[in-house]
């Protein structure tokens, strides 16, 4: 048992996704959330890089006495993620296995279209996560590095951003997929439009909903869920607070209500 908060990490809002999943499905469990938006976007930065910025999340989130962490950022999993996991000694969870896992059960044809930064499509990630699971399928990966900026300046419902998701979207559609998945966390927000592109015959995957389930088991399994919820969830931002909020208000709705803090990080 503990009621020390979650670690949430993400480059910026897109880890928001996973919150709302801990709201719902985890309401007991209190969320420590770092959102790197001084240095977003992580799309197109070198592993290096990534893995410096990691680092400093990591140390962050262990010192506001975080129990466990969740990595909300594809990029950081699919490039630096076995390497902060064996530096730090904390149970870590990163969302792009369990997102891989989720693909590999949606699909009936084995064609899935992925979404993601251009770092996430370049690693090879998913196509290789999700083969482990399914070793027929057929991965299609497009890179989209327009959307995660888009999505942390708030532009959720504009035409630009609309237009941006079907150049990206089309080209998948021409696979004949039967599953899409969000393979970067910005992109769940906009998971409404994404709906209208793709209408009704495609799975949707968003992996933040089984990297909560997951979570919950591995919490179970390690004795660390809490028992009742102790304080609020606190995000730290390491640019501009109101910009932070702005965005969140919008992607987070009534979860606002309970943000206790929202700082620059003083990393
Ligand atoms: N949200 C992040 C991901 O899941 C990355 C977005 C970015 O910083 O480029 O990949």
């Amino acid at each position: 048992m503990s009621s020390q908060p979650i670690g949430v990490y993400d480059s910026g809002v897109g880890g928001l996704s996973v919150v709302k999943e801990i709201s719902s499905k985890l309401p007991w469990e209190r969320v420590a959330y770092f959102g790197d938006t001084a240095r977003v976007p992580y799309g197109e930065k070198r592993a290096q890089e990534i893995l410096e910025l990691s680092r400093e999340a990591f140390r962050f989130l262990i010192a506001q006495g975080s129990k466990y962490i969740i990595v909300a950022c594809n990029t950081v999993c699919s490039q630096v993620l076995e390497d902060v996991k064996k530096e730090f000694g904390i149970p870590v969870m990163g969302i792009l296995q369990p997102g891989a896992y989720a693909a590999s059960r949606a699909t009936a044809t084995g064609r899935i279209g992925v979404l993601a930064t251009t770092g996430t499509i370049r690693s090879g990630a998913y196509e290789k996560a999700i083969t482990q699971y399914l070793s027929e399928a057929q991965v299609f990966g497009v890179a989209c590095p327009r959307l995660a900026p888009l999505v942390e300046e708030g532009n959720i419902d504009t035409a630009e951003t609309r237009n941006a998701l079907r150049g990206y979207i089309g080209p998948l559609l021409e696979k004949d997929i039967d599953t899409l998945v969000l393979g970067c966390s910005h992109y769940a927000h906009l998971n409404e439009h994404i709906r209208r592109i793709v209408g009704p015959g495609i799975e949707i995957v968003d992996p933040a909903v089984e990297t909560v389930t997951a979570t919950a088991i591995a919490l179970q399994e390690l004795g660390l869920q809490s028992q009742e919820r102790v304080g609020e969830h606190e995000f730290i931002v390491t640019g501009d607070p109101a910009c932070f909020l702005a965005v969140a208000r919008r992607l987070l709705g009534d979860d606002l209500t309970k943000v206790g803090r929202v700082e620059v990080s003083p990393i």
